[in-house]
């Protein structure tokens, strides 16, 4: 069992740089089953969650050719049916991207139900069901399979989403890009990734239009066709090591990002008192004095993401003061809670709300990753700590960050990865 150990409490100095959105990948990965031909994607991140995801592709009959560490060439013409229930399809959450792209293409989908991050509380899918009954598909769950299935071809329609979903938005969109006439979803998600999505799906032909605003309207094409498409950097990987440079202090350029995604992570930054320059692709994140006390409330884009929350978290136990987080997207996203408490943090949970009271310090302790996010904030925790730090579970922390060790290695941070029973790495006193 792998862990990282960090010896914490120095500050970081330098640049990072940020690899390709992992939620806007495994979102356009599926996507390459509408297309009749060849396409490359670049930019991708070589995260766990992309890997599994185009094993599930390989799996189907896909072409995958790694090109080089970050791109690839997918090629979905040889998938010949629309089943898709291995194990690796309950191992992560965007495997049901699969739903909207079988019944978009072969009008029939069958899906093992997902797995993906557990916050705690039921992951509902009711609005992607809703979306695909709208477009005339009869829907139901047999034995852990999601299985979508219709008479007539499907057809185009008008669906209002009852809560903002990313997940909805995007598998509607993607079984509405080859069906015959005009969809149109009213408050769709307006993430980043979705309109890397939207644009992925019209470089290759696909007639979507709206994408980043919360109506996209979405007219079926006969047919989508090959080419190459770069995906977006990743804001939520961007945010983390600003954040992890708040907390540490000292200076970091983080290089290839798009600015205006991390306005809302900056803000809270600099309300926090840590100076925030933005240039045209970088942001540099400068803190020198103490932190100040903040009130977040998670909230879809192009509000505090949700995402960022548990990382903020981390850094919130070293504000003077006491801060409030509200969770308004999931029902439970504090699971980290627990684990920040290890190592002496003051932090109280009720419910959707966390208040968090400013210490002047954390103390290195042995937790776990609770998943993804939750993982990197125990990374920013034992960064800033004193002492030393022992992070299990990190195959959470590893389904999103790409070389998370290396690039924080390069910021000066003292952390590793090592196996557990690796004698030489946890000495035994004597
Ligand atoms: C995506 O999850 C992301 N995952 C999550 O990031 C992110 O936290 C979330 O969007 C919100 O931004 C991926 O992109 C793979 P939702 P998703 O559908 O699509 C409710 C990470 O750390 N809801 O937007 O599953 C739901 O319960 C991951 O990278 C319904 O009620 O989230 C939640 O309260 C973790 N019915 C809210 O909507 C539905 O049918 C938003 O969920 C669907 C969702």
């Amino acid at each position: 069992m792998d862990t990282f150990v960090i010896n914490g409490g120095k500050p970081l100095f330098g640049e990072v740089s940020i690899s390709g959105a992992k939620n806007a990948a495994i979102a356009i990965i599926p996507a390459a089953v509408l297309v009749d031909g060849v396409c490359r994607i670049e930019n991708i991140p070589k995260v766990s969650d992309v890997t599994i995801q185009l094993e599930i592709l390989r799996e189907l009959g896909a072409s995958v050719r790694l090109v080089n560490q970050n791109a690839v060439e997918i090629d979905c013409r040889g998938i010949r049916n629309y089943i898709a229930v291995s194990d690796l399809n309950r191992k992560m959450r965007a495997s049901y991207y699969l739903l909207g792209a079988f019944l978009s293409r072969f009008g029939q989908a069958e899906v093992a139900m997902p797995g993906g991050c557990n916050f705690g509380g039921i992951r509902p899918i009711d609005q992607h069901i809703k979306g695909f009954e709208a477009l005339g598909a009869s829907v139901d769950i047999r034995n852990g399979v999601i299985c979508a299935h219709s008479e007539a071809p499907l057809e185009g329609a008008n669906i209002y989403l009852d809560v903002v979903s990313v997940g909805a938005t995007v598998n509607i969109m993607l079984a509405a890009t080859l069906i015959r006439g005009q969809t149109v979803i009213e408050n769709a998600a307006k993430e980043p990734h979705i309109v890397d999505l939207a644009n992925f799906l019209n470089s290759m032909g696909a007639d979507i239009m709206g994408a980043g605003t919360d109506v996209i309207r979405i007219r079926g094409v006969e047919r989508l066709v090959g080419g190459t498409y770069s995906i977006i950097p990743d804001q939520i990987e961007a945010g983390t090591y600003m954040a992890a440079a708040a907390a540490c202090g000292g200076s970091v350029l983080v290089k290839n990002v798009i600015p205006k995604h991390l306005d809302c992570i900056s803000a809270k930054l600099e309300e926090m008192g840590v100076e925030v320059e933005e240039f045209d692709d970088s942001v540099r994140i400068t803190r020198k004095g103490p932190l100040s006390k903040i009130n977040i409330k998670t909230l879809p884009y192009p509000g505090f993401p949700t995402d960022m929350q548990p990382q903020f978290g981390a850094l919130l136990c070293l504000a003077e003061g006491t801060s409030i987080i509200t969770e308004g997207v999931w029902d439970n996203r504090y699971r980290y809670a627990d684990e920040l408490r290890r190592m002496g943090a003051k932090i109280q949970v009720d419910g959707k709300v966390a208040v968090i009271e400013g210490i002047e310090e954390l103390s290195g302790a042995q937790v776990h990753a609770c998943d993804l996010r939750g993982g990197a904030a125990m990374i920013i925790a034992g960064l800033c700590a004193h002492g030393s730090t022992e992070i299990e579970q990190i195959e959470y922390i590893e389904r999103g960050y790409e070389d998370i060790v290396d690039k924080l290695h390069r910021l000066g941070a003292d952390i590793r990865k090592v196996h557990r029973d690796d004698p030489a790495a946890f000495p035994k006193a004597n």
